[in-house]
């Protein structure tokens, strides 16, 4: 960890998860700035990270963040609500200071945040994420920074992760627990009226999050949000608009082997793809 890290360095932008669940964003991410090159790294070797503890979630975060930054990313995206909950204000005031300074490390539970004072009209929301996230309190704390009227109620979903990464998002047996989950916040606060996706997986589970949940409750994943806020960053920010690449390249790496990661990788982004090994 006492490596050094050349400062102000050229690169591409770093997008980081636990698994496969950083990919629905850097999906939007891509789309909304697709002249950009881009390195995603997921650590599925050692997912879920939803289930650890802060301790654990911090080191395994700080380890692929320093990856990245080896790999030459001056800007790291964490794709992940458990990572950003857990480890990233220590690794902005702590680590980063003493890595490198000229780069930045940004989370993705702010601009997800700022969208619901607009999206909730009943002032209750709802969030699905992993028990760390949940625990963490990190969604209320934010939200009622923002918006001291919304009252927020968390559901842990400990078991969503890892059928995501088992590639059984499409089966019968997730119907199982996706109802009960919905089912469970719902019965908490009968007013919801806006539930957030508050874990990067759960957007690969989409389509049978909206069969138990009501119509007219909003469904809020995170996606464009992050997309839309880091796009305003790089124009709050040109001078590491000006460090981060521009050849609408994406490189993906992984912590497993190439050949448990692809296959499901390229049923997520609905394309074929390339990925290489890592060792942090
Ligand atoms: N995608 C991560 C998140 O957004 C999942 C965490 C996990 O590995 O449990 O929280």
């Amino acid at each position: 960890m006492s490596k050094t890290l050349s400062s102000k360095k050229c690169g591409p932008i770093g997008i980081f998860d636990s698994g496969y669940g950083g990919l629905t964003i850097l999906k939007h991410i891509q789309s909304a700035m697709p002249e950009y090159d881009f390195i995603y790294l997921g650590d599925n070797a050692r997912t879920p990270y939803g289930t650890r503890s802060f301790q654990v979630v911090y080191e395994f975060t700080l380890q692929c963040v320093t990856k990245l930054f080896e790999m030459g990313c001056p800007l790291v995206i964490l794709a992940c609500n458990t990572a950003s909950a857990k480890a990233l204000r220590t690794i902005q005031q702590i680590d980063l200071p003493r890595l490198d300074a000229s780069r930045r490390v940004l989370g993705i539970i702010r601009p997800t945040v700022e969208s619901i004072g607009e999206l909730s009209k009943s002032r209750h929301v709802g969030l699905l994420a992993t028990p760390g996230t949940v625990k963490s309190l990190s969604y209320p704390l934010e939200i009622n920074k923002l918006y001291p009227d919304i009252e927020v109620t968390g559901e842990a979903c400990p078991i969503w992760v890892p059928l995501v990464e088992s590639g059984e998002s499409q089966s019968d047996g997730a119907d199982f627990f996706v109802r009960r989950h919905v089912e469970n916040l719902l019965s908490k606060d009968s007013r919801i009226d806006t539930i957030i996706l508050g874990c990067t997986h759960y957007p690969l589970l989409l389509d049978k999050i909206l069969k138990y949940v009501p119509k007219g409750i909003k469904v809020v994943s995170q996606g464009e949000y992050v997309a839309a806020s880091l796009k305003d960053y790089m124009r709050r920010h040109p001078d590491m608009d000006g460090r981060c690449t521009k050849g609408g390249t994406c490189r993906y790496y992984t912590t497993e082997s190439v050949e448990t990661f692809l296959p499901n990788a390229s049923i997520f982004l609905n394309s074929d793809i390339l990925a290489e090994s890592v060792t942090l």
